[in-house]
C-alpha cells in the first residue's frame, strides 16, 4: 500500500478516419495538464489515451485509402501516437481498439451483460449517421437541402434495417436519473448535463448494440454473423486498459474514473450508455465526464472538406510546444466553444509568457548572477513587503488545485497570473537594481523572495508547459527530485550556484 490518492484520467480514444488535429490535441493537452497536476500533487496517476479503430467510418476511410482496414489503422494509430509524444502528453498506456486485449475485453463485458439479461436478439429499423456512429430517433433529425440529417450534428443519416442485438436501455432510465441527482458533479459543464438529463428524461429506447451489414468489429460471442456496435467496443477501452475483466490485474485499482475527458458532442455516449453498461455489468460508473466545447479555426469550423484541421505540429514548430499548450488552456473558458486564432496565439505569447513571466524570471535571475556572484542569496526572515509577494505564491498550489478539480484551466492559469503581474509590480517597487550600493542585505533579501515567487510560479506552471518550466527550475537551482508540490516547504539551500540564465520564450512578430 503506498497510500497514495489514485487518478484516473482518460482522453477519448480518436477514429482512424483521418490525420489527428487541433481539436484532438485540445483535449488531449487538457487531459495531460491534470494528469501532471495530480502527479506534482502526490497521487498515482493513471492516464489513457488511445485510438478507436472499428466500425463502418473507419472502415470506409480505409477503403476510400484504398487500404485494407487492418494496414490502414497500423498507419494512423502511428500518427496519433506520435502526435502525443509531439504533444508531451504524459499517457501511461495507449489502447487501439484492435488490440486482442481489448477483444477479449469487450467480449467478456457482453457475456457478463447477456448473463445478466440485458441483451436480447431483435430487428433494428431506423436512422443511423456513419460519421457520428450513432442511431437517432425520428425527432432527432431533419431535411437541409435535400438530405435527411441528425439534428445535432449535421451528419447524414440513413434508414438501416438488420438483426440486431439490444440492450435493455429503457430498464435504466429512472436509475440513470437517481444517479444523475445524486451525482451532481457526474456531468460538467452544466450546459452538457442539462442536455444529458433531458435526452434522458423523455424516456430511453433499447440501445442497438450490434451490426450485421459489415464485418469491421469486434464479434459477438456466440453469434459470428453481428459485429458489437462500435460505440460499446470503444467505451470498454476505459476498462480494458486497467485489465478488465481480471479485477484482481494490478491497475484495477484505478477504477472508477476520475474524469473522461471529452468533446461535448459525445456526451451522450459517456453519460448515458456507459454508466448503464457499467451498472448493469455491476461495476461502478466514472465519477465524472467534462465536456470540452467546440474550437473552430480562424472562425471557421474545422473540417475535412474544408482542409483547415491545423496540424499540431505546424504550430509547436512554428511558437513552440509550450506555448501553444498554454494558450489552448488560456484563451477559452474550458467547457465553451471558443475559437483558434494565430493573432491571439502571438499575442498571448508576446504579452504573457515572454514579457510577464520571462522578464521577471530574466530580471531577477540576471539580478542574482551579476550583484551575487551568481549565488543563491540567504534567507532571511521575510518583511511585510515579501509577504505581500510570499503569501500569494504560497496560496497557489490550493487556488490552482481547486481550479484544476473543476477543469477551470484558463481561472488557473488567470490565478496564477494575478501573481505574475503581482511579482512585475513588486519588483518595480523594491527596485532591487538601486539597492546594490545603498542597501545591499536588503537587495539580497529582495532577489531571494523573487526567487521564491519564481520557484512556486515555475512549480504550479509545471503540468501546463513541462519544458520551458523544468528549463525555469534548473535555472533557479531546483533539484530534479524538489519539484512536487509538496517539496515548496523545503527552500532551495542558500548560496546554491545558479547558472546563467537564457530567455524561456521567443517573441513572435506579428505578420501584418
Ligand atoms: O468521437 N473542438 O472520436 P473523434 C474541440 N472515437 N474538440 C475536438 C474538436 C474540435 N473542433 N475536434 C475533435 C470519437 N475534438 C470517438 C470517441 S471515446 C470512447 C470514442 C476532440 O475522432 C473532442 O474531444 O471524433 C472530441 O470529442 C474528440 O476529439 C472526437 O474525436
Ligand atoms: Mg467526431
Amino acid at each position: 500500500m503506498s497510500g497514495q490518492p489514485l487518478t484516473y484520467l482518460t482522453t477519448p480514444i480518436y477514429y482512424l478516419n483521418g490525420n489527428p488535429h487541433i481539436g484532438h490535441a485540445y483535449t488531449s493537452i487538457a487531459a495531460d495538464v491534470l494528469a501532471r497536476w495530480k502527479r506534482v500533487s502526490g497521487a498515482e496517476v493513471f492516464f489513457l489515451t488511445g485510438t478507436d479503430e472499428h466500425g463502418q467510418k473507419v472502415e470506409r476511410a480505409a477503403s476510400e485509402a484504398g487500404m485494407a482496414p487492418e494496414a490502414f489503422t497500423d498507419a494512423l494509430a502511428g500518427e496519433f501516437k506520435a502526435m502525443a509524444a509531439d504533444l508531451g502528453i504524459s499517457n501511461d498506456d495507449f489502447m487501439r481498439t484492435t488490440e486482442e486485449r481489448h477483444k477479449r475485453a469487450c467480449a467478456a463485458l457482453w457475456t457478463r451483460l447477456a448473463e445478466g439479461g440485458h441483451i436480447y436478439l431483435g430487428h433494428y429499423e431506423g436512422w443511423y449517421a456513419i460519421r457520428d456512429e450513432a442511431f437517432y430517433g425520428p425527432d432527432e433529425i431533419e431535411e437541409r437541402n435535400g438530405q435527411r440529417v441528425a439534428i445535432a450534428s449535421g451528419a447524414p443519416v440513413e434508414w438501416t434495417r438488420e438483426p440486431s442485438y439490444f440492450f435493455r436501455l429503457s430498464a435504466w432510465t429512472d436509475r440513470l436519473l437517481a444517479f444523475y441527482e445524486s451525482t451532481p458533479d457526474f456531468i460538467a459543464p452544466s450546459s452538457s448535463r442539462s442536455e444529458v438529463l433531458s435526452f434522458v428524461r423523455a424516456g430511453l429506447k433499447d440501445l442497438s448494440i450490434s451490426r450485421t451489414s459489415f464485418r469491421w468489429g469486434v464479434p459477438v460471442p456466440g453469434d459470428a454473423d453481428h459485429v458489437m456496435y462500435v460505440w460499446l467496443d470503444a467505451l470498454t477501452n476505459y476498462i480494458t486498459a486497467l485489465g478488465y475483466p481480471d479485477l484482481d490485474a494490478p491497475r484495477w485499482k484505478f477504477w472508477p474514473a476520475d474524469v473522461h475527458f471529452v468533446g461535448k458532442e459525445i456526451t451522450r455516449f459517456h453519460c448515458v450508455y456507459w454508466p448503464a453498461f457499467l451498472m448493469a455489468a455491476d461495476l461502478p460508473p466514472p465519477r465524472r465526464v467534462f465536456a470540452n466545447g467546440w474550437l473552430t479555426i480562424e472562425g471557421e469550423k474545422m473540417s475535412k472538406s474544408l482542409g483547415n484541421g491545423i496540424d499540431p505540429r505546424v504550430l509547436i514548430a512554428e511558437f513552440g510546444l509550450d506555448a501553444l499548450r498554454y494558450y489552448l488552456l488560456r484563451e477559452v473558458p474550458f467547457g465553451n466553444d471558443g475559437d483558434f486564432s494565430r493573432r491571439a496565439l502571438i499575442s498571448r505569447l508576446n504579452s504573457e509568457l515572454a514579457n510577464d513571466l520571462g522578464n521577471l524570471a530574466q530580471r531577477s535571475l540576471s539580478l542574482i548572477q551579476r550583484n551575487c556572484d551568481g549565488r543563491l542569496p540567504d534567507l532571511t526572515p521575510p518583511t511585510d513587503a515579501d509577504r505581500e509577494l510570499l503569501s500569494a505564491v504560497e496560496g497557489l498550489p490550493s487556488g490552482v488545485g481547486d481550479a484544476l478539480d473543476r477543469q477551470a484551466f484558463g481561472e488557473a492559469l488567470e490565478r496564477i497570473w494575478v501573481v505574475v503581474r503581482l511579482g512585475n509590480a513588486w519588483i518595480d517597487a523594491q527596485k532591487p537594481w538601486s539597492l546594490k550600493k545603498t542597501d545591499p542585505e536588503r537587495m539580497s533579501a529582495v532577489l531571494r523572495s523573487l526567487h521564491t515567487a519564481l520557484r512556486g510560479l515555475a512549480t504550479v506552471l509545471q503540468p501546463f508547459m513541462p519544458d520551458t518550466m523544468a528549463a525555469m527550475l534548473d535555472q533557479l537551482g531546483v533539484g530534479q527530485g524538489d519539484r512536487s508540490l509538496a517539496s515548496l516547504a523545503t527552500p532551495v539551500p542558500d548560496g546554491t550556484v545558479l547558472p546563467a540564465p537564457t530567455p524561456l520564450f521567443r517573441k513572435v512578430e506579428v505578420a501584418a
